[in-house]
């Protein structure tokens, strides 16, 4: 069978140069998902093309996605990244990744030994903010979610991401081995923060000497990922094959953008990704506010709305002016605002930036694929924001319509009067409440007492209650596009 390892690949695809054969397995990425694959493993691609080094990748799922680690071994660990441009498209083969490992396949035993080689240096993350398994609204590991349970109970045989990375350092501290830095990449505000609360509080619970020896010794640095990547679909696949000259099942396509700003401060070293235009700072909080709330944030709105208003991908809400205006005065007065800055960085360049990306018709971001675990979501998207606003007593429509849009989605039929298939952890709960109210603007209140989404004070304060439901009945009224026109 012609694979990409063994074919001659289209004359326009761009090809690694660097010695493969030189790489060691120093990072352990858990989440080969579509991010990953255009992302860090992309960066890491491009460091190696530029720099003499040795960091090479050890992909793992932990949950689901074992065709396509077996997909992956059978291309020899190379795959494709299309980026399109709304006028060209480049294609780039990726050779940054060494190995592939999951449990179902290959035992929690064998990735967890990985973890604990002495030459990984760092484990890196891109397993959605459900994986961290923390309070949205606090922050701090779950201790009531199912996975953690069960890990507490068992803790050296762990399905959770964190019990795997607790189990990992806790058999490196007693071999006595340098641990690791713990590297999020996934879109969650302070994701180092989040993830080295979970770590810490799940170890705290294990043994607290462990937990001590983490937290002296485990570095967790944030970071801010930007890159618009949308889930495979069969048509981008067959347009990859046709770039590519063969079928690439791992293949990729994304926008051409792409930015990861990266806390410095890593334990047992890190690759240059800087020499790939990745940028170390000292503090990325700043960074990833203007993202999650600007980019973010409007990316929901837009996939609640549009979902709702019959647009099935992101770059088909941009066709339309209303949709266009509110997102971008979403971003500029509802989320802009709300941002601390450092001096010379201009917002309203950013904000353009982002309709320019979100217009890019070559990417078909779908809505109801943005729209996913919204409860997860809106907290850090919106929350803050929202708080703010109602300290300061400024305008927040945009806001209380992203929401109302989620609610009225969540409700799970169409405006046509479809199912919708809501995915979210908490769809059990919306379903209850759905199933007690009906589509009906009393759900609002209902779902805003979920305390993990909203905390307890936004339900408390009448200026924002009577925003969102004023919101969601002009969207049960006059639909979602009438809705968003009306902004
Ligand atoms: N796709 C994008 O455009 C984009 C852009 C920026 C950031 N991100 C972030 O990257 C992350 C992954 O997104 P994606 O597009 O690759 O999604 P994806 O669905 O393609 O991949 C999700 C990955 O997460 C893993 N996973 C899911 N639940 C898990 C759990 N409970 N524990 C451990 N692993 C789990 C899966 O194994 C899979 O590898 C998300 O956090 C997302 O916010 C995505």
């Amino acid at each position: 069978m012609k694979t990409i390892a063994n074919t001659n690949l289209n004359e326009q695809v761009i090809r690694p140069t660097f010695a493969r054969s030189n790489l060691k397995t120093r990072i352990v990425h858990l989440g080969f998902g579509a991010f990953h694959r255009a992302h860090q493993a992309l960066f890491t691609n491009e460091m190696l093309e530029k720099i003499n080094s040795d960091w090479g990748i050890c992909e793992v799922n932990l949950f689901g996605g074992e065709d396509l680690i077996e997909q992956l071994r059978a291309q020899d660990h190379l795959y494709t990244v299309a980026e399109k441009g709304a006028e060209s498209t480049d294609v780039k083969l990726i050779a940054s990744v060494t190995e592939s490992l999951h449990p179902t396949l290959d035992g929690k035993a064998a990735v967890l030994a990985k973890m604990t080689e002495e030459q990984v240096a760092i484990v890196s993350m891109t397993i959605t903010e459900k994986g961290y398994c923390a309070d949205p609204a606090t922050g701090r590991l779950d201790k009531n979610n199912g996975l953690i349970i069960a890990d507490l109970a068992n803790p050296q045989d762990p399905s959770s991401a964190i019990g795997y990375i607790v189990e990992a350092l806790r058999q490196r501290r007693e071999k006595g081995i340098q641990p690791f830095t713990v590297m999020s990449c996934d879109n969650v505000q302070e994701n180092g923060h989040v993830a080295r609360a979970a770590v810490l509080d799940f170890a705290n619970l294990v043994d607290v000497e462990l937990a001590s020896w983490i937290e002296a010794n485990v570095t967790f640095p944030c970071t801010m990922v930007d890159r618009i990547v949308p889930a495979a679909t069969e048509e981008t696949l067959t347009e990859i094959a046709e770039l590519v000259g063969v079928e690439d099942l791992c293949g990729i396509a994304c926008e051409p953008f792409r930015q990861w700003v990266i806390e410095d401060n890593f334990v047992a070293g890190r690759p240059d990704w800087n020499v790939a235009g990745a940028e170390f700072v000292s503090d990325v909080v700043p960074f990833e506010e203007m993202k999650l709330r600007m980019l973010n944030g409007s990316h929901s709105f837009l996939a609640y709305l549009g979902f709702l208003g019959g647009y099935a991908h992101i770059s088909d809400t941009m066709t339309n002016d209303d949709y266009r205006t509110a997102a971008f005065d979403m971003m500029m007065k509802a989320q802009a605002p709300t941002l601390n800055m450092p001096e010379g960085t201009d917002l309203e360049a950013y904000a353009t930036l982002l309709i320019e990306r979100f217009t890019n018709p070559s990417l078909k971001h779908q809505t109801w694929q943005i729209a996913m675990d919204g409860s997860q979501k809106i907290p850090q998207r919106m929350g803050g924001s929202l708080r703010h606003h109602l300290a300061q007593g400024t305008d927040f429509k945009w806001l209380a319509m992203g929401i109302a849009g989620w609610m009225r989605y969540v409700g799970a039929v169409t405006e046509q009067g479809e199912a919708i298939d809501v995915r979210d952890p908490m769809v059990e709960q919306f379903q209850a409440i759905y199933a007690e109210h009906g589509l009906n603007v009393s759900a609002v209140k209902a779902l805003l007492s979920i305390e993990a989404i909203f905390g307890t004070d936004l339900i408390a304060n009448e200026t924002f209650v009577s925003a969102v439901t004023d919101a969601y009945q002009l969207i049960l009224d006059k639909g979602a596009r009438a809705a968003v026109a009306s902004l």
